[in-house]
């Protein structure tokens, strides 16, 4: 059978792996593909004619619409990222009936409905397994290996940056800043980096996430997000008096309200396998009805992980170019016309537990009027914890894990806590997840 012709958008990082997996695995790569699959046409800036690993027979070009416009290119593969030029090539490629493979996470989040209506019109695929959690199977397991489950919720460990330096942070006590050079110096960050330490990214993954797990279009505007560069080395050690740890999480949960979409710093129980995912990997906590909870475990970035989703995807594609355009697996899992609109909850409306941090001057009747308060907004405590003022210090710090309650009552409870005189600077909030069964 003739080969299936690769026109690639860009050679950093992940274009340069794939390039190089599809040269490295090419035998076993053909029988599994049935057919070989040739990089024919490639596009990236400043190579100054030098042919990089993996790409010595394509024509190389700095025009990347060159490439989407190649008659002989049957996939594109955008390795660019970014919104733009990322979406105008995706849809001019598209237009131009050819299948696409991305591992774009901010474009599929953000134009994802619109290139799937377009790919769905053209009767073409896009293929994005290497957008989420880099290569680790993850779209594959939930749209394919988990289609006889209604899934319940999702938690994950979506960003291996801001996993790294949470995790330097407790282990080596290092500094923010320092940790987070190192991921940029190992390739892991963002081209800015703000993208993975404020959830930006994280965001950008578990929108495409909930979609696929509920059926819903893509809502990357309704996703709360909180980053991680405000957690306090305290925060870590208290945290882990308490037995419990401190993970940059994704959360996607159903509700009979409506559907939540979170990224925020959350305290798990440290007997929990996910909260010893460490250093940059990533994990993916799946609970549906009929398998229970799976966890999904692996590399969340680097040129040959995210090279390895990227790879199986054109794979995939490769299998998938005889077969009837109306009988391929959906875009999001779900049928098209089957995508529902169940709400997205704000984040007042989303129930959790939480760890609370506050400095407060050490007199008596100050801890009993910030317990009244608590109970006059119906929120019940789980655990306090109280330090003795530092020497030569006349404030405590008091530590308070809650059980669950509306986002908006605990704003409110916070608000008049922080009215109080006894009660100086600003609290701190770490929401609390059992990620148990119930
Ligand atoms: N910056 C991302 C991370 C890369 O650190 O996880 C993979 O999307």
């Amino acid at each position: 059978m003739k080969p299936v012709h690769i026109g690639l958008l860009g050679l950093g990082t992940v274009g340069g792996g794939t390039a190089r997996v599809l040269k490295d695995n090419a035998v076993e790569i053909a029988r599994r593909a049935g057919r070989e699959i040739q990089v024919i046409h490639a596009a990236a800036r400043g190579l100054g004619g030098q042919a990089p690993e993996g790409v010595e027979q394509a024509r190389l070009t700095e025009d990347a619409f060159e490439v989407v416009r190649d008659p002989e290119v049957d996939i594109v593969v955008e390795l660019i990222g970014g919104d733009s030029p990322a979406r105008e090539l995706v849809l001019e490629a598209i237009a131009n009936g050819k299948h696409v493979v991305t591992a774009n996470k901010a474009l599929i989040a953000k134009h994802g409905n619109e290139i799937f209506a377009a790919a769905q019109e053209k009767g073409v695929v896009v293929a994005f397994e290497a957008a989420v959690a880099g290569g680790i199977p993850i779209i594959k397991a939930i749209r394919e290996g988990l289609s006889a489950n209604r899934i319940q919720w999702i938690a994950g460990i979506i960003n291996g940056t801001g996993n790294f330096i949470l995790t330097e942070m407790r282990d080596k006590g290092r500094d923010f800043d320092d940790v987070l050079k190192e991921a940029q110096q190992l390739g892991y960050a963002e081209a800015d980096p703000t993208f993975d330490v404020e959830g930006i990214d994280a965001a950008h993954k578990l929108c495409i996430l909930a979609s696929i797990a509920f059926g819903v279009p893509l809502q990357f505007e309704k996703v709360y997000t909180e980053g991680i560069s405000r957690i306090a080395p305290e925060d870590v050690t208290f945290a882990a008096e308490l037995g419990y740890r401190i993970k940059h999480l994704g959360i996607t949960r159903a509700t009979g309200q409506g559907i939540e979409m979170r990224v925020h710093p959350t305290l798990i129980p440290e007997k929990r396998l996910i909260a010893n995912v460490d250093g940059v990997m990533n994990a993916v906590l799946i609970m549906a009805d009929k398998l229970g909870p799976s966890l999904y475990y692996g590399a969340g970035a680097g040129a040959d992980p995210t090279a390895s989703a990227v790879v199986a995807d054109i794979i995939d594609v490769t299998r998938t170019l005889t077969a009837d355009p109306y009988n391929r697996v959906p875009h999001l899992a779900f049928q098209p016309d089957r995508i529902n609109d169940t709400p997205i909850l704000a984040m007042d409306e989303v129930e959790t537990a939480y760890y609370l941090r506050l400095s407060a001057e050490d007199k008596p009747g100050v801890m009993a009027d910030i317990t009244r308060i608590m109970g006059e907004s119906g929120i019940s405590i789980e655990a306090i914890l109280q330090k003795e003022p530092a020497r030569g210090e006349t404030t405590a710090n008091i530590i308070l894990l809650t059980q669950r309650i509306r986002e908006a009552q605990m704003n409110q409870a916070l608000a008049e806590i922080g009215q109080l005189d006894a009660v100086s600077g600003e609290i701190a909030r770490i929401r609390v997840e059992s990620l148990g069964k119930d």
